[in-house]
């Protein structure tokens, strides 16, 4: 499945596909399926990014009530040398990459230092070939090499020779159940070698009213991305939801540590997903669809979880509000 998509004098770019389509888009399907026949119903985060989508979240970084992406940033932008200088890294690989705007900070610092590769890694073929190409274009020294893949299955395709920083930013983790983060953080700790780091984003937790605010902001951007969703669901598994009779609502679950962002129904609706086998969704005026959680953590609770993954922190980084952590961390010496 590996292409090369071209290759100059002496850089290389590489897009390799381990995502079959077919499987992925019958695979979506059945989590869809799951979740909608789930009391109460939910449905995976990733019908929120079709092209509207994608330039919605992007408003939402941008929002004054969503600290999240200017924290990480602030972080990056200090640290990242000390990051380089730590670390040694060679190669750089960045999961969820999306169109890597965060991590050129690290490129940057890291390409002074030696970097020779950059792998980032998303289920998007189309975002990972652009943002190939645009790297590649502005970093003629460092060869790239794209996998198109899903964290849960696909890590072992990752090129781990050489050191290597893997890079989880934006808090993406934040979106995995407890027992999805587990899985997750063990798969990592399985592919780093006892020279390689892993380079956590996670938002911290905080007053319940910055939370909500950043999940609901006052221009309704965070709204329409999150009603969004069900437009992309009727054209991509052909069902009939009627957006405006969905309100949406972020609310802080306290115990979880988590928002939740809910579309909830106005009125009553019977919903037909065509390429779920006409599955019907029966919701009653009232009725919430979870659409995404979003885990809050302490610094106390992602040492935890790192060590359960065999990880341990060897620095972490915060801005100065310390609403967001960035760490550092190795395999734990055997
Ligand atoms: C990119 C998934 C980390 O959870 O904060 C922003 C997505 N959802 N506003 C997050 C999001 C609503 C974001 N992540």
């Amino acid at each position: 499945m590996t292409a090369i998509d071209s290759e100059t004098q002496n850089q290389r770019v590489t897009i390799d596909v381990r995502l079959d389509r077919r499987r992925w888009s019958d695979h979506l399907a059945e989590e869809t399926r799951a979740g909608l026949s789930d009391e109460p119903p939910w449905i995976p985060p990733v019908w929120f990014y079709d092209e509207l989508g994608s330039d919605l979240f992007d408003q939402i970084t941008r929002l004054p009530e969503y600290y999240p992406t200017d924290a990480e940033r602030q972080i990056l932008g200090n640290h990242a040398a000390e990051i380089t200088r730590i670390t040694g890294a060679e190669h750089l690989i960045e999961l969820g990459s999306g169109t890597s705007e965060k991590t050129s900070l690290l490129l940057d610092a890291l390409a002074e230092n030696g970097l020779r590769r950059f792998v980032p890694f998303d289920c998007s073929e189309e975002i990972l070939r652009s943002a190939s190409d645009s790297i590649a274009a502005k970093r003629p020294e460092i060869d790239v090499h794209a996998v198109v893949g899903d964290f849960h299955e696909h890590l072992d395709a990752l090129p781990m020779e050489g050191v290597t920083l893997l890079a989880f930013l934006g808090s993406t983790i934040g979106n995995f159940e407890p027992d999805q983060r587990r899985r997750f953080l063990t798969d990592v700790g399985n592919v780093l070698g006892s020279d390689d780091w892993l380079l956590l984003g996670t938002d911290l937790v905080k007053s319940e009213d910055r939370l909500t605010a950043a999940y609901d902001d006052a221009q309704g951007v965070t709204a329409r991305f999150n009603l969004n969703s069900l437009d992309v669901m009727n054209a991509e598994l052909g069902a009939n939801f009627e957006r405006d009779g969905f309100d949406h609502k972020a609310v802080w679950n306290q115990s979880e540590s988590r928002i939740e962002m809910h579309l909830v129904a106005r009125r009553d609706h019977r919903v037909t997903l065509n390429a779920l086998d006409d599955l019907t969704v029966e919701l009653a005026d009232g009725d919430h669809i979870r659409t995404e959680i979003s885990t809050k953590f302490t610094r106390d609770q992602i040492g935890t979880e790192l060590n359960d993954a065999g990880l341990e922190v060897a620095s972490s980084f915060t801005d100065n509000n310390e609403d967001f952590l960035v760490s550092l961390a190795r395999p734990a010496q055997r």
